[in-house]
């Protein structure tokens, strides 16, 4: 539990009685999000106290007799693996039988959730959750424990790469751009690399992310500390795609001057997928008339996911490791749940990508 600022404690409470909709989980792993070292550091959502933990996965121990099936209709049984993606609420936009229909910005999600007195089970930095009746669960027996706990973040690119189809651009034979090498960059990158996508580069500013890059499927990588302002920067992307722009690109940081640089890289004509500010990072400078009208420039926003992008992203990751993607190496660094404070410090100083808390 999340009792204050910067601090965890580990608290222990009796399992509540199960309703007959609800599902006893024992949690297995989860991992630590970007939204939980900004709960940690500043509590921006004002959720304290509160048992955090939305990346997470485990098995279910115990169910409500009412359960029969997960929200895509495969059975569910004592013994599956599953993950929650969200909670219901009364909106009928929303529902389980249309996994296509809109994004689940604004729904609540397990591990995001004040603490209730009635039911302290909410998060997955936890021995136990409680999935309650009418949230979304879905079986994921055939994902490894790595896979599972890496669901969520890689719906979030799923999703961002629907929303690139949608402009029309990005194709097999596409140049694209991928900036920003944190988890969320690499996963576009693997997800880009599994789709067939081949001429891939990678821009950050950390050599050990931009090594990544290469793992996850990048072609080639520019790191932009070694070049000299946006020109310099901008003849080191297009001398990485052998002499042209991109054509597409997606922008996986919360820099708004990144934001800005990222249209000097695309090609007259070209595409770009905007996912990298799930927090306000301030206002960005661009010139519309340069960057996006001369240009004709197609822009989308990326935003979470759907509950179909959730579906999709269990077939990505068993697709990535046919063909050899080493998804796992994101995961970098694993604590158990009693070292919640040392996984979170580490997250916060940057040193490794994805920290995962797994249970003994
Ligand atoms: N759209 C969504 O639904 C969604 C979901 C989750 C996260 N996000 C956002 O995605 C972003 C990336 O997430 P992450 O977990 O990978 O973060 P991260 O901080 O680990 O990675 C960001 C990377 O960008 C690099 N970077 C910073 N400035 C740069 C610049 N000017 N040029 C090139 N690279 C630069 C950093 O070196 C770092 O490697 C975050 O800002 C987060 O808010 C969006
Ligand atoms: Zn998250």
């Amino acid at each position: 539990m999340l009792t204050k600022l910067e601090h965890f404690d580990l608290n222990e409470y009796p399992v509540p009685a199960l309703g007959d909709d609800d599902i006893l989980v024992k949690v297995e792993g989860c991992g630590v999000c970007g939204t939980d070292a900004h709960e940690f550091k500043r509590d921006p959502f004002g959720l304290i106290p509160v048992a955090l933990g939305h990346e997470g996965t485990g098995e279910i121990v115990a169910m409500g007799k009412n359960v029969k099936k997960d929200s895509a209709g495969k059975p569910l049984n004592i013994g599956d693996k599953v993950v929650t993606c969200m909670i219901f609420k009364d909106n009928p936009d929303i529902t389980m039988f249309d996994l296509n229909k809109q994004n689940v910005g604004g729904a609540d999600v397990y591990g995001l959730i004040p603490d209730d007195a009635n039911n302290h089970f909410q998060g997955w930095f936890a021995d136990y959750i409680v999935v309650k009746g009418g949230s979304t669960v879905f079986n994921v027996s055939d994902l490894d424990l790595d896979s599972r706990i890496l669901i969520e973040p890689c719906a979030v690119l799923i999703h961002a790469v629907e929303r690139a189809k949608t402009t029309g651009i990005l194709r097999f034979n596409s140049r694209v751009v991928v900036q920003g090498c944190g988890p969320i960059g690499l996963i576009c990158i693997a997800i880009l690399r599994t789709m067939g996508i081949e001429n891939i580069v990678a821009v950050d500013g950390n050599e050990l992310r931009l090594e990544t890059a290469k793992k996850m499927g990048a072609t080639s990588s520019v790191n932009f500390k070694n070049h000299n302002g946006v020109e310099e920067l901008t003849k080191g992307v297009e001398a990485a795609f052998g002499g042209h722009l991109a054509d597409f690109a997606f922008q996986c940081t919360g820099s708004p001057v990144a934001h800005a640089n990222i249209y000097k890289f695309i090609r007259s004509g070209g595409g770009l997928c905007e996912l990298g500010f799930f927090i306000n990072g301030g206002d960005a400078q661009i010139n519309p008339h340069f960057d996006i009208c001369a240009k004709e420039i197609t822009t989308v926003g990326s935003w979470v996911y759907t509950l179909r992008d959730y579906a999709t992203t269990f077939d990505f990751l068993k697709r990535a490791k046919a063909i050899g993607i080493p998804l796992n190496e994101l995961i970098t660094h694993k604590y158990p749940l009693e070292q919640i404070n040392e996984a979170l410090e580490m997250n916060l100083s940057m040193q490794g990508l994805k920290i995962a808390i797994v249970n003994k």
